[in-house]
């Protein structure tokens, strides 16, 4: 009886501190875990909110499908970032534009052992943008730039790709990766200014080539029109050259990234009519199908052929260009017969390519390729308005035995 009673006193005694042992692991588990929580930003908490990048990384992070905040684990390293400027601690300039530290809890991250709140970061002015060759070719003699973020440490956030043909001076395509958190982008952050670069352009000033009375000149000398003739390059209508973005400011999802569309480099002659209407419900229908099935895909957006007048004496075509030498009677930048937007998702290795024609005075358009745009329930573009330019859809592989300037990569079927 004695070794009993002892065994279950001992018994008891026993539970007890396995019930306090288990209680004590429970309690630290949970401590750890509410810590490990990690930390949640919203990344245009201020105008000029640092980018964040994980450590040692060169890649513009996106939220989750759905979400509209960026996430970080417990003790995560990562880097805040303010290109060429500085980044400022608590209204402090830190004289650093690239601070490291990691994340603690909730939006407070330790940078050089102080705790600082994400709302109190800001950099000191709009960040520098840079474009650059990159020292590769690309398709059809074209010369490859990268537009982004030179971080200053041997590091350049790359927001966009361009397939630049010198010769013409305008993009064969551009390039960007597109995130599915798109529809979550900033809105409504200034308009920079265009910037045309160092080391691109041979014909003088892009801007001047592109002024109404300009294009209008140079448009009009090419069809033997009387060059004030507003017959085709209208005052007060949309029936003019805009400078029509092939990545669109919208395809950004950072301030910063939309500010980098801002390149010369990035736009083509684009007819008003077309560029604010068929073109721009082009350009809604992709980012809409990535947001709407949650998926990244990789954008191309480009030009192809040349946009035609009749001569006003002889009636046969006369293509058109912003540029004329009247010297050498060299002709760039052309004004594009049409945009193209090639949307393909990676994983599915499935695509499509969209095709607007860039020139309201066509009354009739035979496609480059066959129209499938029946089968996308997706697309919402008018397909047969002549002002708004006629629209349409090819597989990427008919596609691409036009316009060769197409990057050449694996499809397995449409982008549905
Ligand atoms: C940044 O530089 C300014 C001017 O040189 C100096 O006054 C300031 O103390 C520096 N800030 C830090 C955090 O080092
Ligand atoms: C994180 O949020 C919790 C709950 O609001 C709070 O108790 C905790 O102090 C916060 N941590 C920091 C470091 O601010
Ligand atoms: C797209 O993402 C890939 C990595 O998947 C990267 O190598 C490339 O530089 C990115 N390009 C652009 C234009 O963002
Ligand atoms: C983008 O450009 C606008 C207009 O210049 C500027 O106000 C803004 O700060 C820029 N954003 C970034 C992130 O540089
Ligand atoms: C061009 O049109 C303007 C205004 O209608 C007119 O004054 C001018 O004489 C015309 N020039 C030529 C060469 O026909
Ligand atoms: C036009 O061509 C001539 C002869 O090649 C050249 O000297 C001149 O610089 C060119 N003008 C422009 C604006 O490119």
């Amino acid at each position: 009886m004695q070794r009993r009673t002892c065994f279950v006193v001992g018994g008891i005694t026993g539970v007890l501190i396995l019930i306090a042992i288990i209680v004590t692991v429970v309690v630290l588990v949970v401590e750890e875990n509410t810590n490990r929580n990690g930390c949640t930003i919203y990344p245009f908490e201020v105008a000029l909110s640092p980018l964040v990048v994980i450590s040692g990384t060169s890649d513009f992070l996106y939220p989750l499908p759905g979400e509209n905040v960026l996430r970080f684990d417990y003790h995560q390293s990562v880097d805040f970032i303010c290109p060429g400027r500085n980044v400022l601690l608590n209204n402090v300039n830190s004289n650093q534009s690239v601070l490291s530290g990691y994340c603690l809890e909730n939006n407070t991250f330790v940078i050089n052992n102080a705790h600082v709140d994400w709302p109190n970061m800001d950099c000191s002015n709009t960040f520098w943008r840079t474009a650059r060759y990159t020292g590769a070719t690309c398709e059809n003699n074209g010369l490859d730039i990268e537009v982004g973020y030179d971080t200053g440490d041997n590091r350049f956030l790359r927001s966009m790709s361009i397939c630049f043909d010198p010769e013409l001076q305008v993009a064969h395509y551009t390039f960007i990766n597109q995130t599915a958190s798109i529809n979550q982008r900033a809105l409504d952050t200034p308009r920079p200014s265009w910037l045309q670069g160092t080391g691109f352009y041979d014909i003088g000033s892009v801007t001047n080539l592109y002024v109404r009375a300009n294009q209008r000149r140079t448009i009009n000398t090419l069809i033997g029109l009387n060059e004030t003739s507003a017959l085709f390059i209208e005052d007060d209508t949309n029936y003019f050259l805009a400078r029509g973005h092939q990545t669109a400011r919208s395809d950004g999802y950072y301030p910063a990234q939309q500010n980098a569309t801002f390149f010369m480099m990035n736009i083509a002659p684009q007819w008003q009519t077309f560029n604010g209407f068929n073109w721009n419900q082009i350009e809604i229908d992709v980012r809409d199908y990535a947001e709407d099935n949650a998926v990244d895909l990789w954008v191309w957006t480009g030009v192809y052929g040349v946009a035609t007048l009749p001569h006003q004496e002889t009636g046969e075509p006369v293509e058109l260009y912003l540029f004329v030498n009247s010297t050498d009677n060299r002709k760039a930048l052309p004004v594009p017969e049409v945009y193209w937007k090639v949307a393909y998702n990676p994983i599915t290795e499935r695509g499509v390519a969209l095709i607007g024609v860039n020139n309201p005075y066509y009354q009739a358009y035979t496609p480059l390729c066959n129209d499938i745009s029946h089968r996308l329930t997706w697309l919402h573009t008018k397909n047969f308005d002549q002002e708004q330019g006629f629209c349409y859809a090819c597989t990427v592989d008919t596609f691409r035995r036009v316009v060769t300037s197409m990057p050449n990569i694996p499809v397995r079927g449409i982008l549905l």
